[in-house]
């Protein structure tokens, strides 16, 4: 079905949700932080709770604290149609990563509205609680939890570092994280899902395109390594005598970039270390233990699963040449997910119709469509990262490619919603 109008976004709104969306931050003048539940991802979803009803949507929120915002469509008994992202950063991280997707796709739904545009599904603006991993190292908490992915069992273990747990946390703000299973999802339930979402690489301002459809989502697989030596007397110990932990975790380290680097099987490999917990952390003590995380991608589960498999082997052979010992837990092995080749095609028609060239391309970073695909059919738009940047204080999006990315957003919301 075709959908011609002439849709315009409203630029200086979308740019007024997202600079006041920054004010609620942890590290004022450093970047963006607003971790899950959190003062002031509770103060962020405050506020995105009141524009969305300023909207003229109906607000609920599940047992995780993913909120909904329903415009309701003049079908019965429809299965909705969703867009949206995340609000939580990383640790001083951007403005537009997450917050991006919540916004378009409100000034999406707000231009379907204006325009008295009729629609039988339900169209849904969603925000999934903390997709980032910055507090419980395990990300994408919401949509897991929809996708049956996280249990309440689970979220009793699953600690910040202050030994609070997911599920303590969501207590504490205000949800009832108590039988998590029951707000899992079956397919059929939503109808399809489309996310927008700023790159987070520098492929499309490379080519000096405004837009890119996604093909397929990467996914990662998480570790948590221990390696324990011994400590000692910094200037005692001789060179031949210790057991270094840090200097065993640096070589580890430099195996984990030489895997995903050697071992790839695809171009979309990544591996990286990216915390380090030295103890004790004192200048004159040979370090005993050291805590590291590994963050392993790739667009192929068999590709991520030989990579991950490298890598232990390779810290194996380390800590036995060094006389340390090492072990790891896994904290999750997720799953790459395709897009749906309708949706992408309703992205690309809409993009020529009002064109906006665009590329098609897969998605090195992981989303909470990644999970929603596992019970309906997803589609991302992504829109240029100056430099590429993203996960750091210098990330930034040029609001006419928010303008633009929701425009084409709401034509294919609006004909997925009048879908039979
Ligand atoms: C999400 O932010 C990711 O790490 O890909
Ligand atoms: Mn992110
Ligand atoms: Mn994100």
């Amino acid at each position: 079905m075709g959908n011609k109008q002439e849709w315009k976004a409203d630029r200086t709104r979308i740019q007024s949700w997202i600079e006041h969306l920054s004010q609620f931050n942890a590290t004022p003048g450093t970047g963006n932080t607003r971790q899950l539940f959190t003062q002031e991802d509770i103060g962020g979803r405050r506020y995105i709770i009141d524009e969305m009803k300023a909207l003229g949507l109906d607000v609920s929120c599940d047992d995780i604290g993913n909120i909904y915002g329903v415009c309701k469509g003049s079908g019965e008994g429809l299965a909705p149609v969703w867009s949206g992202s995340h609000i939580d950063t990383v640790y001083q991280g951007g403005a537009f990563d997450g917050i991006s997707g919540v916004v378009c796709a409100m000034e999406a739904v707000r231009m379907i509205r204006e325009k008295g545009i009729p629609h039988k599904r339900d169209l849904v603006v969603t925000v999934f609680s903390g997709e980032e991993p910055a507090r419980f190292g395990m990300g994408c908490i919401g949509s897991r939890v929809l996708s049956g992915h996280l249990t309440t069992d689970q979220a009793k273990k699953l600690m910040d570092p202050d030994g609070i747990s997911l599920y303590e946390a969501a207590k504490q703000a205000g949800y009832t994280p108590d039988c998590l299973e029951r707000s899992i999802k079956k397919p059929g339930d939503v109808y399809a899902s489309v996310e927008l979402h700023i790159e987070q690489n520098a492929l499309l301002e490379r080519e000096g395109l405004p837009l890119g459809v996604v093909t397929s989502i990467c996914a990662p697989s998480n570790f948590v390594v221990e390696v324990t030596g011994r400590s000692a007397h910094a200037g005692g110990m001789s060179m031949e005598d210790r057991r270094d932990a840090f200097t065993a975790a640096c070589e580890m380290a430099l195996a984990v970039e030489e895997c995903g680097r050697n071992e790839s099987q695809s171009e979309y490999s990544t591996a990286t270390v990216g915390s380090v917990k030295v103890e004790p952390n004192q200048s004159n003590i040979i370090p005993g233990k050291v805590e590291f995380t590994i963050d392993i991608r790739d667009a192929g589960k068999e590709s991520k699963d030989h990579i991950g498999k490298m890598i232990l082997e390779r810290m194996e052979a380390i800590a036995k040449k060094r006389g340390v010992q090492v072990s790891w837990r896994q904290q999750n092995n997720d799953a790459p997910m395709p897009c749906d080749l309708h949706i992408m095609e309703k992205i690309e028609r809409y993009s020529e119709e009002m064109g906006i060239p665009y590329k098609k391309m897969v998605s090195g970073a992981f989303h909470d469509s990644m999970f929603l695909g596992e019970f309906c059919p997803v589609g991302m738009i992504f829109v240029p990262s100056r430099d590429g940047l993203s996960h750091c204080p210098e990330e930034w999006t040029d609001y006419q490619y928010l303008e633009t990315g929701s425009q084409v957003l709401a034509a294919v919301l609006a004909e997925l919603a009048n879908e039979e």
